[in-house]
């Protein structure tokens, strides 16, 4: 279980800054199951902005391994 404190500061980084996609979204489709890069992008419409993944696709790759290595 996160923390309050946690939950709000996922909630307000944006990880995919160019469709304004939160951590707190991204971390709930990688816990629904969606855990390689390609699930969360067609699940979220990650990385189908204007830089295509430049900038987002390496935080949700460490998001994914990161909720690994927890498991
Ligand atoms: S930051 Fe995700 S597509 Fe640009």
């Amino acid at each position: 279980m996160e923390n309050k404190e946690q939950l709000i500061m996922d909630k307000l980084t944006k990880i995919c800054t160019c469709k304004s996609i939160s951590r707190y979204k991204i971390k709930q489709v990688i816990e629904k199951g969606f855990d390689d890069i390609e699930a969360v992008r067609k699940k979220t419409g990650a990385g189908s902005g204007y830089c295509k993944g430049k900038n987002c696709t390496e935080p949700i790759q460490e998001l994914i391994d990161n909720y690994w290595e927890d498991k």
